[in-house]
């Protein structure tokens, strides 16, 4: 690889569009993204409308043209499916390339066959985007968590239904339009039959599985069930008896040892207590909790589908090849991705400019007018009160707290030095961010 570090990207979707346009944007990033040059990018249709723009010259249709162009030195495959997915993996290795692929259907099934293929010509096959979009937990389960033994490996790890169980619970939409709007959203698969059934999440939980307990899994044994045959009174009941249904994955240890090591893997809907904390997880994030000696429990969570998560995880990989690449090319260079190495100078703002919500708490008499005096010095002080309530009334004096909008630090230093003076307010007693 010279300077610049040549990519080819096949499929110009969901998350092929999500990585050009990082691509093509790279200022404020870490400065190697601006040494990735996108050469080549192949598509199934030269006139579907795209959401990113790229020169005519640089899209295909043929998919071998960019494993074979001599400029790419990284392939990304974000086409989807088993074939052709699987073979031109395999053909990119075989050409020397290095590959980052989100595609966990075909490493689910046939990830060993890769790995090998990868090991034994010498490149990476780098699979961040895979398991929980954009949620780094493969690199984490890889790398930071080694030094663990891992019990248990669980969590909500499809973006899709996990968007449709929160839809359907919080505002009682009908199951076929919410998935309709996930699919719309980008979220879901090319046939969302691999959603709502449950195979994306046992793919997903196939590959977590072979990273934590350090072997492969037979993905076709993965007892499967998914939210297409749940019934909405099942909802309703386990949410009167204080539960959460998700749909959840879970890999564990049955055993402390073994060989070979015995797991048991499942993927079904699952009540979860609404104390716990999958219960909180909505939406299109994913949530995914790690079992190890000696850690504990871990818990990574973010948004688990969609363009821009997708599109951050693989262009880690990227970067990742990338930084491996540069720190080969010179006896003294160091990874730049691990280096502990500054690339610009930074400075604090004044505190006074620091922005956020403040949450404040007075002492003051119990007299008519107190709440609109205060009220009127956070205004003509530009500081947006959220709510504004009086607590402990009695003859001895009240407590009122203001939750305010985002504001700087300055005007609220200014508005308190007001509301302080007032003869009806005794003391400021709390002040707290505010999320
Ligand atoms: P899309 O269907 O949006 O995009 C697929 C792209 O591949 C399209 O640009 C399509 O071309 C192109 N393509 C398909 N077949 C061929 C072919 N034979 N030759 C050339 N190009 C082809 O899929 P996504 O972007 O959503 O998903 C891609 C991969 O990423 C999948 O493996 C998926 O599981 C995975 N993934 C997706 C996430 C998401 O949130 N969407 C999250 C995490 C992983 P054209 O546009 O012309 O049809
Ligand atoms: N269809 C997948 C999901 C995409 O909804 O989670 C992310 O892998």
């Amino acid at each position: 690889m010279g300077s610049g570090i040549g990519i080819g990207l096949l499929g110009l979707g969901t998350v092929g569009g999500g990585v050009a346009s990082i691509l093509q944007s790279p200022s404020e990033r870490h400065p190697l993204v601006a040494d990735l040059k996108l050469v080549r990018v192949a598509v199934r249709d030269l006139n579907r409308p795209r959401s990113v723009e790229l020169p005519n010259e640089i899209l295909t249709t043929d998919p071998a043209v960019v494993v074979n162009d001599p400029a790419v030195d990284v392939v990304v495959e974000v086409i989807g499916g088993i074939e052709p997915a699987r073979s031109l993996i395999l053909q990119a290795i075989a050409a020397g390339k290095s590959v980052v692929t989100a595609n966990k259907a075909v490493i689910a099934r046939h990830g060993e066959e890769i790995a090998d293929a990868a090991t034994k010509a010498g490149v990476y096959v780098l699979i961040e985007a895979a398991v929980g979009g954009g949620i780094p937990i493969i690199e984490p389960l890889k790398q930071s968590l080694g030094g663990n033994r891992i019990n248990r490996v669980s969590g909500i790890i499809n973006g899709t239904t996990n968007y449709i169980l929160t839809r359907m619970a919080e505002e009682g939409a009908a199951y076929e339009s919410v998935l309709k709007d996930a699919q719309e959203l980008g979220y879901a698969e090319a046939d969302p039959a691999a959603d709502v059934d449950g195979l994306d999440a046992a793919d997903k939980i196939a590959i977590l599985a072979n990273l934590a307990f350090g072997g492969s899994v037979e993905r076709s044994a993965v007892p499967t069930a998914g939210i297409s045959q749940l019934q909405g009174r099942d909802v309703d009941y386990a949410k009167q008896l204080g539960y959460g249904v998700k749909l959840l994955a879970v890999a564990e240890r049955m055993k402390p040892s073994g060989e070979p090591l015995p797991l048991s893997l499942r993927v079904q809907p699952t009540l979860v207590p609404n104390d716990h904390p999958l219960a909180g997880v909505n939406g299109v994030n994913n949530a995914i909790l790690v079992e190890g000696d000696p850690i504990g429990r871990v818990m990574f969570y973010g948004p688990g589908a969609g363009a821009g998560p997708t599109a951050s995880a693989v262009v880690a990989d990227i970067l990742n090849i990338a930084g491996i690449s540069q720190a080969t090319q010179g006896d003294d260079r160091l990874d730049p991705l691990l280096a502990a190495s500054s690339w610009r100078r930074c400075v604090l703002v004044d505190r006074g400019e620091i922005r956020q919500r403040h949450y404040v708490r007075f002492h003051t008499q119990d007299a008519p007018g107190v709440i609109g005096r205060i009220g009127g010095c956070f205004g003509d002080g530009g500081v947006s009160i959220q709510s504004i309530v009086q607590f402990n009334a009695s003859k001895a004096g009240a407590e009122i707290v203001v939750i305010t909008h985002e504001v700087s630090q300055k005007k609220m230093d200014d508005a308190l030095q007001s509301i302080q003076a007032l003869p009806e307010v005794s003391g400021l007693a709390a002040h707290l961010g505010c999320l």
